[in-house]
């Protein structure tokens, strides 16, 4: 395995997918709230992907059954969507969406808060963004990889929280799931310098308590905190540019 370098045509198209990607985020945000199914956003996320001609890289991948991943409170992440999980006052929930279109795959992935939530569950929310925005503030051509996990665990740790090691960043884009991994937790100075037309996901999963993860015996897929405390992520797809980055998610020019 090796870090492939993007073309012009892949990084356009990589760049296509990952808009769509970005807009369903956008486009799911109304209808997250109390009393609603997750299963039902999964429905609406499902749809939305096919009408704008793209399929849900997460349909069938591995066995994954559903077109997204809802991830709730001290699910740090691959929670499947269900009819039966209403969402309720309180929680804080990730939802992780992935296209295909035209063959290329961008990947995102955000919190919700539900009502009113603990001031503990807002902290944890705001840092976590804050570790996924300061992760894409090291990437540049010649940065060495590791030095965005070093910047994220340096912070997250600093809030009193933990970083999940046993799920990764990676690269994306002519595959789901491509060489480089990125850890969230690394080493200064650590890992491959970075090129211009590497392109990577940054999701840092962030946890209230204890970094470490326990998968569902039943499921085989909801990834929990083994301590129950809660867990968040936000994700996106990051080209490396000549001169720095571009976030192909970010539709909200937030970057
Ligand atoms: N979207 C996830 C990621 O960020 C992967 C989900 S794989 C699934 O890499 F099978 F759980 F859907
Ligand atoms: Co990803
Ligand atoms: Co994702």
């Amino acid at each position: 395995m090796s870090i492939l370098i993007k073309n012009k045509e892949q990084i356009d198209g990589i760049r296509k997918s990952s808009k769509l990607a970005g807009e369903l985020l956008i486009y799911i945000a109304d209808f997250v709230k109390e009393g609603v199914s997750t299963g039902y956003l999964d429905e609406l996320i499902h749809n939305y992907t096919i009408e704008h001609g793209a399929i849900p890289a997460t349909l069938n991948y591995s066995g994954f059954p559903k077109s997204c991943c809802i991830s709730i409170n001290e699910v740090i992440c691959h929670g499947i969507p269900s009819p039966d999980v209403i969402l309720k006052n309180g929680d804080i929930v990730n939802i992780d969406v992935t296209t295909i279109l035209d063959g290329y795959f961008g990947d995102t992935s955000k919190m919700f808060t539900i009502g009113q939530v603990s001031d503990t569950a807002q902290k944890l929310v705001d840092a976590t963004k804050h570790c996924l925005n300061l992760g894409i503030q090291q990437v540049r051509p010649g940065n060495n990889i590791g030095n965005i996990g070093y910047a994220i665990s340096r912070y997250a740790t600093a809030q009193g929280f933990s970083v999940v090691y046993e799920f990764c960043g990676h690269g994306v884009g002519v595959e789901f799931h491509e060489d480089p991994q990125i850890d969230h937790a690394a080493r200064k100075n650590s890992g491959p310098a970075m090129k211009p037309g590497m392109i990577f996901t940054i999701e840092p999963m962030i946890n209230e308590g204890r970094p470490r993860v326990k998968v569902d015996e039943i499921d085989g897929w909801t990834a929990r905190t083994i301590d129950q405390k809660l867990s968040a992520q936000f994700e996106h797809t990051i080209l490396v540019t000549e001169t720095g980055f571009e976030v192909l998610t970010d539709v909200s020019n937030e970057y």
